[in-house]
């Protein structure tokens, strides 16, 4: 049995963390503010929009120190200079990793950047020309409706940030989004569908996810069925992908393609034309904005010291959670609805990021590494999962986000939902111990004896830790510097634990496995060296349907 490479090979005072960590287990976030007054501000740092205060976890001077010497051993800065400048960070596809250029503004200086250029204007122009008419469909009808279809890296950013500037989108266009190969989701879309104004957008990186030109050929047989004639699918289907040959093989004017580059990841691709749905919805000045938040969260990134340094504090605190004190997941909830989307995002990002168990050298490894990313919008959460988080017995490290204005007129609401945010994170942390559990039911009339029997009930352990990010209101800029924001905090947590961010070999069996089972369903001869569950559940779908 190959052997697995301890935390304790790679950092060599990983002894004194954990000794640390062991103080922590006798100290609560509620004495640490008790004992320093600022503790908040001196745990806050504010940059590109966004205000991170992190007092909320089990963290004090040293253990910050603790880290960063951590950050040190793992030549976190010139990690972060190698990732800005291209180098080929990505180790096993000998790839950079430059997302990061798809925001850039003003005159192009890279190669990278002038790759992305024309395809921006060629982006800007295909929406003016959707927006104002001057594209019409088969019929000769202006476009209504704009459909992307794709999955992962080509769905979740696009359909999260549509979805978070609401409040910004111009009303030009409907925009839909089609991901799942379970056919009723584009089987009920079309249902809503006049086929003469409507724009499919297909969106895949490598064009050959299974479930996209699945998708795709279905709407290309709707568009067919509703009377457009194939010399004019050309009107109704524009691509985004890395492979055009494929692209046009598929049937796609080549026009009507935009390129998308092996240098950027499918979970950090929605700065290129791949969000193209964005831009749809919210115009491409927003689109711009975004990217300029993000930039600008990326500056911050590479100039700030690690200590003030947002991505970098987010990393170095779900390091010590994941790796120091024992958590194997954490929660983002955001407190706004536009943002719901915000944590299926993250899971990819995270998940498909960090969910490796092998190093850069390619050592089996005997730590943790990526965790289980969960949420739901506030203040929805409370009515769901709450429970658990106040007086469960699993640890939930927090990521508490709260936009203080609101788009909405309802001021009154906006208080409530950022005041139940608040209250949240408070209660999580102070708790309300058996004397004060006690002193309640009595408040309330409730004789001795079942005191006796409820108090315990009713003791919340507190000490659950959390962020809180704030930012003035939602925006394209805020949002942009936040999503930047989370996808530096990846990359940290990848540098602190020596692997590579950025493949995702972990999803080809599934796959491949899909298309074997798929066909043993198309021939009815299930190979007699699967399993029996296998078997048995292969011959259960071909009885259901025959
Ligand atoms: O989940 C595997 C994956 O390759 C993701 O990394 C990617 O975002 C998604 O599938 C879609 O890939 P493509 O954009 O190539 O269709």
């Amino acid at each position: 049995m190959q052997t697995k490479k301890p935390i304790s090979d790679v950092y060599s005072n990983w002894s004194q963390l954990q000794e640390h960590a062991k103080e922590w287990q006798n100290r609560t976030l509620k004495q640490a503010f008790e004992a320093d007054t600022n503790r908040a501000s001196r745990y806050t740092v504010a940059a590109a929009g966004l205000e991170l205060d992190y007092s909320k976890n089990h963290i004090d001077d040293t253990t910050l120190s603790l880290l960063l010497s951590l950050a040190e051993q793992a030549d976190l800065k010139n990690a972060i200079k190698k990732l800005l400048r291209g180098d080929h960070v990505n180790n096993t596809e000998d790839r950079p990793a430059l997302h990061t250029a798809l925001r850039f503004s003003g005159e192009a200086k890279t190669d990278e950047q002038r790759e992305v250029a024309p395809v921006l204007d060629k982006m800007a122009g295909l929406i003016e020309r959707v927006h104002s008419g001057a594209w019409t469909g088969f019929s000769g009808k202006k476009i209504t409706d704009v459909v992307n279809i794709g999955i992962g890296g080509s769905d979740l950013g696009p359909r999260m940030v549509t979805k978070a500037l609401t409040p910004f989108h111009t009303g030009d266009v409907n925009v839909h989004f089609v991901a799942n190969i379970d056919g009723a989701e584009i089987f009920d879309l079309c249902q809503s569908l006049d086929a003469e104004s409507t724009l499919w957008l297909v969106a895949s990186k490598s064009f050959s996810t299974l479930e996209t030109l699945q998708n795709a050929l279905t709407a290309r047989s709707w568009m067919l069925d509703k009377g457009c004639p194939e010399a004019d699918l050309g009107k109704h289907f524009v691509a985004i992908s890395s492979k055009v040959d494929k692209a046009v093989e598929f049937g796609i004017d080549e026009e009507n393609i935009f390129p998308m580059w092996d240098w950027v990841g499918g979970r950090y691709s929605l700065w290129s034309a791949i969000g193209m749905p964005i831009a749809f919805a919210v115009g491409m000045e927003n689109f711009n904005k975004l990217r300029q938040g993000a930039a600008a969260l990326d500056d911050h990134f590479a100039e700030a010291p690690l200590e003030r340094n947002i991505p970098v504090l987010m990393g170095l605190i779900m390091f010590w959670y994941s790796n120091g004190l024992g958590a194997d997941n954490q929660a983002v909830l955001p407190y706004a609805n536009h943002l719901q989307l915000l944590p299926a995002y993250l899971q990819q990002l995270e998940m498909e990021s960090n969910g490796k168990s092998v190093n850069k050298q390619g050592e089996r490894l005997g730590y943790q590494t990526g965790s289980v990313v969960w949420g739901t919008e506030g203040t929805n959460g409370q009515h769901s999962f709450h429970q658990l988080l106040h007086q469960g017995t699993v640890l939930t490290p927090i990521d508490f986000i709260a936009p203080l204005k609101a788009h909405h007129p309802l001021a009154h609401q906006q208080k409530y939902l950022v005041a139940n945010c608040i209250a949240q994170s408070q209660a999580l942390m102070t708790g309300r111990d058996l004397e004060a559990s006690k002193a309640e039911l009595r408040a309330q009339g409730v004789n001795e004896s079942e005191i006796d029997l409820l108090a315990e009930h009713k003791v919340h352990p507190g000490n659950n830790p959390s962020n809180t990010i704030v930012m003035e209101q939602l925006s394209p800029e805020t949002l942009g510097a936040l999503i930047a924001a989370y996808e530096h905090k990846v990359f940290t947590l990848g540098v602190l634990w020596n692997i590579n961010s950025f493949d995702q070999w972990g999803v080809e069996l599934g796959k491949l496995l899909g298309t074997h089972v798929a066909t043993a369903i198309d021939t009815t001869d299930i190979p007699s060296d699967w399993d029996s569950s296998t078997q048995k559940l292969v011959k259960r779908f071909i009885e259901a349907n025959n």
